[in-house]
């Protein structure tokens, strides 16, 4: 699909999004394995949270959606620990990293052999980074050329271990937390700065047996885990798009209602805070262990600045829309230590410098860096979003502030974390 997005004074209204990304794969996976039903409202409606549905439905664990007050309920009718079954065929992870990686870590437990495979794009990206503690822990595993999906785990009792992270992954952490609810003792992860700590809070909040310290988890095998309601906070990585679209445009005020803020997640707000966003937090409270809230947004001159080192870590998702906000901030935007967006659902290194280039931006980039000047004028142009969501959605914000509309080619990549980015898009715009 093509959708094309036409330049706008401004963004206005009040706007809800759908539940946390992250946040629904964890919500899903823990409680497909606890006891008894747990209700989820506002469990994420992208394509990646799907494939979770679908992975553990083919494990053995039934879920239904119903309607209550004019909102979606799921209802997931969770097993036990120990209560998943064989799939009959190969489990299809979709374009979702969080799937193949963090179930890896509960099938590497289980009583019988499991295939896990994706799409074109999840077929390039590395898995050994699971793979190694998992083999520390006990599972036998086979993937492509040693590294890719598809991937074979043949379930074993693993044991338990002390494991330090050599990469900043929340999805590695998480997968080695939850092959830790099996294993045989205490499972300690340690990491080198903290990544999103949503497994630890849903973990602790299910009843796992998990005690925390900075940078450090560990986790006890063989406690029992008990299913019951959570909700699912907003996603802050979909909400960076419209707040980057209000900051951008001319004449705007945005509230954006619902927002997770767990402080692992709200590197963007204080990045662009410091570059000169006007940004209020409106009513912040406390669901299930994470914190959410109100934001709001208006117009602002941006400085720009220098993002690097555990915030570039923090903020990862992110980058391509701040990419874009760089073109158009007073002094442009350098982005270092960033190999990791090498190895994402597309190479968005490479794929923000040909859309900014495609819209006559100048840039330059090297392995792990962006370097993008300010003052930039956009052209409108025909974006390639490369099947990748977050590039499709970057640059349909980047064409709210060109000169022209522009053309988003595979547009219906968004859906993957948000499928109702267009309407929403459509319904702010003035
Ligand atoms: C995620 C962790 C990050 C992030 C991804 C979601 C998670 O990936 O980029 O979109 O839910 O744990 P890494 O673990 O590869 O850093």
């Amino acid at each position: 699909m093509t959708e094309q997005v036409s330049p706008v004074e401004g963004v206005h209204g009040v706007v809800s999004l759908p539940g946390d990304k992250s946040i629904s794969h964890r919500y899903a996976m823990l409680t497909a394995i606890a006891e008894g039903d747990s209700e989820i409202h506002n469990y994420s409606t992208g394509a990646d949270c799907q494939s979770t549905l679908s992975c553990m439905e083919a494990l053995g664990v039934d879920h239904s959606f119903s309607e209550r007050d004019g909102r979606q309920v799921l209802t997931v009718h969770g097993k036990g620990i120990s209560c998943l079954t064989a799939p009959s065929a190969t489990l299809d992870a979709g374009n979702s990293g969080s799937t193949i990686r963090m179930l890896s870590g509960i099938l590497a437990a289980q009583p019988f052999t499991t295939s896990i495979a994706g799409d074109e794009s999840l077929a390039k990206r590395p898995m050994r980074r699971i793979m190694t503690p998992l083999a520390e822990m006990g599972a036998r595993m086979e993937a492509a050329n040693g590294q890719f999906p598809p991937i074979t785990i043949h379930g074993s009792r693993l044991h338990a271990i002390d494991y330090s992270l050599p990469v900043a992954s929340a999805q590695v952490k998480s997968c080695v937390l939850l092959a830790g609810l099996y294993a045989k003792g205490e499972t300690v992860v340690r990491e080198p700065i903290t990544t999103r700590d949503h497994t630890e809070i849903a973990l602790r909040e299910l009843g796992a047996d998990i005690a925390l310290e900075p940078r450090l988890a560990r986790v006890r095998g063989g406690a029992k885990l008990k299913g019951k309601s959570l909700v699912v906070p907003g996603d802050i990585s979909s909400a960076a798009f419209f707040m980057v679209a209000a900051l951008i445009t001319r004449d705007s005020d945005l509230i954006i209602t619902n927002v997770g803020l767990n402080p692992t997640r709200t590197a963007l707000l204080d990045v662009l805070r410091s570059m000169g966003a006007a940004i209020k937090l409106l009513h912040v409270e406390q669901v299930n262990g994470e914190l959410t809230g109100n934001l709001q947004i208006k117009s602002s001159a941006i400085k720009g600045g220098v993002i690097e080192g555990a915030t570039t870590a923090a903020l990862i998702d992110e980058i391509p829309v701040l990419a874009l906000l760089g073109a158009l901030s007073q002094n442009g935007l350098i982005v270092r230590d960033a190999g990791e967006l090498r190895v994402k659902e597309t190479d968005r290194i490479e794929t923000i410098a040909a859309n900014l280039r495609r819209m006559g931006a100048t840039l330059t980039t090297t392995q792990d860096s962006l370097e993008i000047p300010g003052r930039q004028q956009l052209h409108p142009a025909e974006i390639q979003s490369c099947g990748d969501h977050r590039i499709a959605m970057a640059f349909s914000i980047a064409a709210l502030a060109a000169s022209g509309p522009s053309q988003i080619h595979d547009s219906e990549a968004a859906s993957v974390s948000f499928p109702e980015f267009y309407t929403t898009l459509r319904n702010i715009a003035r």
